[in-house]
């Protein structure tokens, strides 16, 4: 048993045209390397920044740039564990599939389940704060959609049991009955939902001309805020830098991790990338880069036009402006944010499929998964499972749910990449291909993690006694970031003694940080959700797998 449960596939047997190899039909291989860098940005930037970056900036104040500068170095070093990976395993499927061939059966089906939640559950978000844009847009041209319409079922329940005026009190109040059931649901995201799984159905190349012009003009809106925002900034809004402490500033990295989310998207087009081990690693470097670089200017900007204490809000993007009075950047905002976020939605809704088809033809998900459209070249009936897994749940869940779910198990996801990369035994450079160097970090880990131990323990007065502190304000924070200097005293000295590889190993330190930050009772929902996940692996995958099959 224990054996099976970890059995590998060889990553020899892995390879692009894994459709071939099946005996299925093979993806059309259409996408540069400018196009997996477009799709990186076309899925990165979107409900982070228009939307929970407010958030962050609420709890964190100023300071709220040291986490996205933290969440930045920590997808950093994934992104190129995921090249290593892409560059020897180029085949659809991401994590999935590179855990499949370092960590196991077992492991590649948690991870599988686990980016389930960023791929599908994550695009839930995105609609929700698509829809808010939206009707934004719409009120604009002076059309009002009802808010029974446009806002979700347990918002609108939530505020009518505080008795809180606004969008949901009015829903709840103005909703049509049938019987006893109001009728209220978020009709903008369910019908956007409907639309990207219908041009996803019909094809790749259709979705990345799409994809590709929604991605400049995003960039262009953008680059347009950021530019006239600086001429708004106050520096005297930058103090204090951190009005809420570090604990404020590590409350918001769920929004700011969720920002981020989106550059291992780009792996799972491997069949579909003219030459992925070469393409696929650049593609995520080049979108993660460039989106780095834009977020820490934008929070720069956000946080220099108004107080911190105003950022509050679902639209931060255009209340600046509002406040500020610049009232013919409204507009141009809600256009950017419905394009940005049309492209995530695209771009998640793009992978969601390619994960389950491998999973598929690994035999842990039923056939059907992987089959391919005849005329379309997509995996069609996984396409149509993923528009109604994000569908559904839209008429039932809230965003702040789905946001916190989201960011924990894709942290999980990318501790798992991180770790998985050290198991895998040592290559040569080749001509061509990606190559992850191997620095070594026997001494390197040790004295950087004592250093940094040290240099908190000077500079930052008041870090562990605060830590140890239960009555404190941050209480559940500072109980999981106990957690954390132990695992790193670990790590640090599996490092030393296994000579493992400097980048992943800061990769995972930064992962299991980020990780250790999240609110307790988080975990207690991800822990729920991997269970159920388990169940259905013994249930069906365990029995079904192609390497159950080849053992019996
Ligand atoms: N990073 C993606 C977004 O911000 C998920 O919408």
């Amino acid at each position: 048993m224990r054996t099976s449960l970890f059995r590998k596939k060889p990553i020899d047997t892995v390879s692009g045209s894994e459709g071939e190899i099946h005996g299925g039909d093979a993806l059309g291989r259409h996408l540069t390397v400018r196009d997996l860098t477009f799709f990186g940005i076309a899925a990165i930037i979107g409900a982070g920044s228009f939307s929970s970056m407010g958030q962050a900036c609420f709890s964190g104040g100023p300071g709220v740039i040291m986490l996205f500068v933290i969440c930045g170095i920590a997808c950093g070093f994934t992104a190129l564990c995921y090249a290593e990976f892409a560059a020897r395993v180029p085949a659809s499927g991401s994590a999935y599939t590179y855990a499949y061939v370092s960590f196991g059966e077992l492991f590649a089906w948690i991870i599988g389940w686990a980016l389930l939640m960023e791929y599908s559950i994550g695009n839930i978000y995105v609609a929700f704060s698509w829809s808010g844009y939206f009707t934004n847009l719409l009120e604009g041209f002076g059309l009002h959609m009802p808010e029974w319409l446009s806002t979700n079922y347990r918002s609108a329940h939530a505020a009518f049991d505080a008795g809180t005026a606004g969008e949901g009190l009015l829903a709840w109040n103005a909703a049509p009955m049938v019987g006893s059931l109001r009728i209220i649901f978020d009709l903008p995201a369910v019908v956007i939902n409907t639309l990207i799984t219908w041009l996803v159905y019909v094809g790749v190349k259709e979705s990345r001309n799409v994809s590709n012009a929604m991605v400049m003009v995003k960039l262009a809106i953008i680059v347009l805020v950021i530019i006239v925002g600086i001429t708004y900034v106050d520096i005297s809004n930058w103090t204090p830098f951190m009005p809420n402490g570090f604990g404020g500033v590590m409350a918001g990295v769920s929004a700011v991790f969720f920002a981020y989310i989106g550059f291992d998207a780009v792996s799972t087009l491997a069949e579909e990338s003219k030459n992925p081990q070469r393409d696929l690693p650049r593609g995520m470097i080049y979108s993660l880069v460039i989106c780095t670089t834009v977020y820490i200017a934008l929070a720069l900007v956000l946080t220099g036009m108004v107080d911190w204490s105003l950022l509050g809000v679902s639209d931060p993007l255009a209340e600046v402006f509002e406040l500020r009075g610049v009232k013919w950047m409204l507009f141009i905002v809600s256009i950017g944010a419905v394009v940005a976020m049309t492209s995530v939605l695209l771009v998640f809704q793009m992978g969601q499929p390619r994960i389950w088809m491998s999973m598929s033809r690994d035999g842990l998900l039923p056939k059907r998964f992987s089959s391919i459209h005849p005329k379309y070249k997509t995996p069609g009936f996984s396409t149509i499972m993923t528009g109604l897994v994000v569908g559904v749940p839209i008429f039932f869940t809230d965003e702040n749910f789905i946001l916190d779910f989201t960011s924990i198990a894709t942290l999980f996801a990318f501790v798992l990449v991180c770790g998985g990369v050290l198991m895998l035994p040592r290559r040569e450079k080749e001509k061509g291909r990606f190559h992850l160097p191997h620095m070594n970090s026997r001494w390197t880990t040790p004295v950087l993690y004592a250093a940094s131990f040290a240099a908190v323990l000077v500079f930052v007065p008041g870090y562990f006694t605060d830590l140890l502190d239960v009555s404190h304000e941050n209480a559940q924070q500072n109980i999981s970031l106990l957690v954390f200097w132990p695992l790193a005293l670990i790590i640090a000295v599996l490092a030393h003694v296994k000579d493992w590889s400097l980048i992943p190993v800061l990769g995972l330190t930064s992962c299991c940080y980020l990780l250790t930050g999240m609110a307790v009772s988080n975990w207690a929902w991800f822990a729920a959700w991997l269970i159920i996940g388990l169940c259905c692996y013994f249930a069906y995958g365990y029995r079904n797998s192609k390497l159950a099959l080849k053992q019996g």
